[in-house]
């Protein structure tokens, strides 16, 4: 088994690549919203996720129901622009594919055209099957997401881990075996318990992408500002803290602010002069 992303020079992974990684090397999946973000992570990674949680993490939401078309479309297509290695992946907001596959289709074929992202994703298990096969069947790439579906967050009563039941087991693995089976190419399982995440990994032919769903899944997904530690309202327990990027933008505007207000800031070397006349 190879331990680097697979990499094609010049070229974006694709939905095709990803879908081949089943039981491979484990697919790197983090979210991105804006082109610089996602050029600083593009190279590291195997798919940039733009994902509705931008609502609470860049808009201050308290929840993803209120994000719309046009700010998906407006971050996928930045995230495109910065990025060339990473298959991105753009999240369908809430509202936007519940209502018919014939409307599914026509949000989800505006996103792909007017971000140029490579496939979209939606929530939801067995009641959405019936739309991913018909927007597959129309060349819309599908990316699932069962298990914790936070658009679905006053239905399941809050963020809590599903599937600690046996009844909640049985509907995930339901909804990824119907995700699966209508063409998805893969599917994220969220704020699940380990045992249901390996035993769906091991059922569907498509890879897992876990989020709070073990290490049983194919892939790994984190937000990104979460493991940067740039969101600091609340840090759920599956996020590991790869760095404390918040602190040090605290501290250097403390610093900045402190320059200013003591006139040390700019300095001889930031001031543009004119050459004297000789
Ligand atoms: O919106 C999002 O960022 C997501 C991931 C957490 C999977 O859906």
């Amino acid at each position: 088994m190879s331990t680097a992303p697979t990499k094609k020079a010049n070229q974006r992974l694709s939905v095709r690549d990803i879908a081949a990684r089943k039981g491979q090397t484990p697919i790197v999946c983090i979210t991105a919203y804006t082109a610089p973000m996602a050029g600083l992570m593009d190279d590291a990674v195997d798919v940039l996720l733009v994902g509705d949680s931008l609502g609470m993490v860049l808009y201050g939401m308290d929840s993803t129901l209120a994000v719309t078309l046009e700010m998906m479309i407006a971050h996928g297509a930045a995230v495109v622009r910065g990025s060339k290695h990473a298959c991105v992946v753009v999240d369908m907001p809430f509202g936007t594919y519940q209502a018919s596959p014939a409307d599914a289709f026509k949000n989800c074929a505006r996103v792909l055209a007017e971000t140029g992202c490579a496939a979209v994703k939606l929530e939801g298990g067995a009641a959405m099957a019936e739309t991913i096969a018909f927007l597959t069947a129309r060349g819309i790439p599908v990316m699932g997401h069962v298990g914790l579906t936070p658009q679905s967050v006053h239905q399941l009563g809050g963020y809590r881990t599903r599937g600690k039941t046996d009844d909640e087991a049985d509907g995930i693995m339901s909804d990824a075996t119907a995700v699966a089976n209508a063409g998805a190419f893969s599917v994220v399982i969220e704020g699940t318990v380990e045992p249901v995440a390996r035993a769906i990994t091991k059922s569907v032919a498509i890879p897992t992408i876990g989020i709070g769903a073990s290490v049983a899944c194919d892939g790994q997904v984190l937000v990104a500002e979460d493991m940067l530690g740039l969101f600091s309202t609340f840090t759920p327990k599956f996020v590991k803290r790869y760095a404390e990027l918040g602190r040090e933008v605290t501290s250097a505007v403390e610093a900045y602010a402190a320059d200013v207000r003591a006139r040390r800031f700019p300095g001889p070397a930031h001031v543009v002069t004119t050459k004297p006349k000789t």
